[in-house]
């Protein structure tokens, strides 16, 4: 049992699946795993090991943004041995490049937490990256399920609600959509020299204003989950 993960060293697989929303865990493990345990319940942050496809696969709740992320992050590679994490979950697409429902691949992550800065000190503005291998290996899979991904910069605000940052320079600069994690699941992943990579479905667009209905965003999420599963088993590291 780690502090925030109620699970004994062994029940979690070295390759996670972590969406943001405990419940989406649950959902994650019901509808794809075979042979499901559920190994945490501490704070309802839902942790579930199975297998997909005959290989062993967990899934995690990281509760939105850096900070709740890192505690799971860190617990997960420290206490129970997690060597490759893939972050699913949902954005708000900021370039007109970007359609609502499209899948997302996070090639870096830019921020304004204060995390890069307090872990290097000033002057050194850190670029977390994705695993390159993940990224290479989720974008031919899925281009050879007839899906079409986006990969590109995402900007993980430390706010949902913030009317101070300058969205539309960012996407001057190429940041393709925004969540609240990335930047910070990449750093962590770099520090202690494990692979992550986030795989997204857009939810809203900032420049359009679309929305995706529930039904809309069930089927996307679906698309997303079972890239990021075949994608999983294709790169297990044991
Ligand atoms: N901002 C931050 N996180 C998000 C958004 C957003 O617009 N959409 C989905 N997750």
């Amino acid at each position: 049992m780690s502090t925030h993960i109620g699970a004994k060293r062994g029940d979690i697989a070295s390759t996670v699946l972590m969406p943001g929303d405990p419940l989406r865990a649950k959902y994650i493990a019901e509808t794809y795993l075979d042979d499901v345990v559920n190994y945490s319940s501490v704070r309802n942050m839902l942790g579930f090991t199975g297998t997909y496809k005959g290989k062993r696969i967990s899934v995690q709740g990281s509760g939105m943004g850096i900070p709740s992320l890192a505690i799971y992050t860190t617990e997960m590679i420290q206490e129970f041995g997690v060597n490759t994490i893939y972050r699913v979950g949902s954005c708000g697409a900021m370039s007109p490049d970007v359609k609502i429902r499209d899948i997302i691949l996070g090639q870096a992550g830019t921020t304004d937490s204060s995390i890069i800065a307090n872990t290097f000190g000033p002057g050194i503005y850190y670029s977390p990256i994705a695993d390159f291998e993940l990224l290479d290996s989720a974008y031919h899979t899925a281009k050879d399920s007839g899906l079409t991904p986006k990969v590109g910069n995402i900007f993980a605000a430390d706010r949902f609600y913030n009317d101070e940052i300058d969205m539309k320079k960012l996407t001057d600069y190429g940041v393709i959509a925004t969540e609240m994690e990335t930047s910070g699941l990449y750093l962590l992943a770099a520090k202690h020299h494990i692979r992550a990579l986030t795989i997204l479905t857009v939810s809203d667009h900032l420049l359009t204003g679309e929305k995706t209905t529930a039904k809309e965003r069930e089927t996307s999420f679906d698309e997303m989950i079972r890239l990021s599963l075949d994608t999983a088993i294709a790169n297990i590291k044991e």
